[in-house]
């Protein structure tokens, strides 16, 4: 087992301090439960907007709101106490302007004690990137396969394909580290753009269905865990919680309509005494 038992927080510095190092181990998390069990293992615990399908039952992470994303954070803040904790600023909440980024990015932190946000970093945000960690806002960027995208892009595509958008994934993951950003996750993308990438830019990248070429990897926890029917094909499932949920509520089911009420062995029973 991977457990570690650390005398204080990881901090952003000691994420950026891996570049080419031991590769950094980065999973969701949504709520205090999970974030408790997950901790001793991770370096970055990342409350994703993948909260919009994984915990919401929605179709795209567009209508995830900044104060969902807070609420969550707060749940994980209270879990989490080694592992990095960084908010994903949702769709909307960071795109207009960089003052809109400070201001939306500020909230969160201030309000869950998380230690960074992260943003989809289009080629465009270098100077919102900027702006944040200028003024203080750790961020880590966010290229490749970019699902507040996927209206334009038809949906959640691997990157890469044409040398257009080879050539795009490199200038986005550039103009975040100019930028500042101290860790990059790099989505959707073949061996060897991620290769690239990896090497072009001095902050550690953070692969999610991008090899094994990056400086670290983040799953969505759900998918892992197998929890839901389906998960990317990249995925590797280290659990089936999908079939064991099933299968004790099935029992569950079957016990209370047998009248085999789990609690029937406990029931309290009053003696004149107590009144
Ligand atoms: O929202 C999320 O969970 C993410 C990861 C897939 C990196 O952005």
């Amino acid at each position: 087992m991977s457990a570690q038992t650390r005398k204080k927080r990881i901090g952003v510095p000691d994420i950026r301090a891996r570049k080419g190092g031991e590769p950094l181990v980065c999973l969701t998390a949504y709520d205090a439960p999970m974030a408790a069990l997950l901790d001793p293992h991770c370096d970055v615990l990342l409350v994703g907007d993948s909260l919009g399908m994984a915990v919401h039952g929605m179709d795209t992470t567009i209508g995830v709101t900044l104060d969902m994303m807070i609420l969550h954070g707060k749940a994980v803040m209270r879990a989490a106490k080694q592992a990095l904790v960084v908010i994903d600023l949702p769709f909307g909440s960071y795109e207009a302007s960089p003052e809109q980024a400070f201001a939306s990015a500020s909230r969160a932190l201030a309000e869950t004690g998380a230690q960074a946000v992260k943003i989809e970093s289009g080629t465009y945000a270098g100077e919102t990137v900027r702006f944040l960690t200028e003024r203080g806002i750790p961020v880590m960027g966010h290229v490749g396969l970019r699902p507040q995208a996927a209206l334009n892009d038809g949906g959640f595509r691997a990157k890469g394909r044409s040398q257009a958008e080879r050539d795009r994934a490199i200038a986005e993951a550039k103009a975040a580290d100019e930028a500042g950003a101290f860790a990059i996750v790099i989505e959707g993308v073949a061996e060897d753009l991620a290769r690239e990438i990896t090497t072009a830019v001095k902050a550690p990248t953070i692969g999610i269905g991008a090899s094994a070429a990056c400086d670290g990897q983040i799953l969505v926890t759900p998918d892992m865990l197998g929890l839901f029917d389906w998960a990317p094909k990249f995925v590797k499932r280290y659990a089936s919680l999908r079939d064991e949920v099933d299968a004790a509520v099935g029992q569950y089911a079957d016990d209370v309509r047998a009248r085999r009420f789990p609690e029937a062995a406990q029931t309290y029973e009053f003696k004149p005494s107590d009144g």
